[in-house]
């Protein structure tokens, strides 16, 4: 990880982090949601506001404790995939950087009832799920800013259909986003205490960056490869 002497490569620049997982609500007191801490968003949030960059944390059902209290950062707090769209397009449409690090919610309730679901000896009703915007595939299609670097996260496991990176290269060409960290994630790879690995993939699938350790460690290689983009873009 880059320490006291962090490099300011990202002095003067803008960034969005989406952190955490989104939750759609069902009634009043429930709701459909994943597990997804912020940890890892966090951590790239802290990364970029070290390297110079003035940024926008837009987290999703993050633990307070959790979040960071730095002046270069700016947090928004979200429930909904709905309202983390908005944060991000708001925030994005003068950043030069968007890492879509968050856990959105891939299907939500059609309907959320406005008092609490009851039971009954019928039994249960069945939920009816619509798709939610796909708001990483959104922004790599609009660009809300000429020259913007989008930047997704993708967890795969290896299956009989393809390894990890069989998976995240189909999943780069699919977004269409610059750049796609992928996180093998399952997997006992035997290597003893290596928290987080990670393989950076441009928009054709091809192999642009590489980081483990700490999440911090992998903010920071996702940020290497950030940083070249923006050099090569902005020249
Ligand atoms: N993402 C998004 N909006 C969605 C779903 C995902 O912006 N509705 C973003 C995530 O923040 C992440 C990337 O897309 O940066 C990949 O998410 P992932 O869940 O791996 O991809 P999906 O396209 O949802 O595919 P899958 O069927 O594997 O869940
Ligand atoms: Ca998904």
């Amino acid at each position: 990880a880059h320490g006291w002497n962090d490099v300011q490569d990202l002095a003067g620049r803008t960034v969005v982090v989406s952190a955490g997982g989104t939750r759609e609500p069902l009634d009043p007191v429930r709701f459909l949601g994943n597990r997804s801490s912020g940890r890892q968003g966090i951590a790239l949030a802290v990364a970029a506001a070290r390297r110079g960059a003035t940024v926008t944390l837009a987290a999703a059902n993050v633990d307070e404790s959790l979040l960071p209290d730095h002046p270069a950062i700016a947090v928004e707090r979200v429930e909904t995939t709905a309202e983390l769209r908005s944060a991000v397009r708001a925030a994005g449409a003068g950043a030069d950087v968007i890492v879509m690090a968050a856990a959105v919610a891939d299907f939500r309730p059609v309907a959320s009832t406005a008092h609490k679901i009851k039971k009954s000896d019928a039994g249960p009703e069945p939920i009816e799920l619509a798709q939610n915007p796909d708001i990483l595939a959104e922004l790599a299609a609009d660009r809300l800013r000429p020259g913007q670097v989008v930047v997704g996260f993708a967890a795969e496991t290896g299956d009989e259909t393809g390894d990890v990176l069989a998976h995240g290269r189909a999943k780069a060409r699919r977004k269409g986003a610059d750049l796609l960290a992928v996180n093998e994630v399952g997997t006992d790879r035997g290597f003893g205490d290596v928290p987080n690995e990670v393989t950076v993939l441009d928009a054709d699938g091809a192999v642009v960056g590489q980081g483990s350790g700490s999440k911090a460690d992998v903010a920071d290689a996702l940020l290497d490869a950030v940083a070249e983009r923006l050099r090569a873009t902005t020249t």
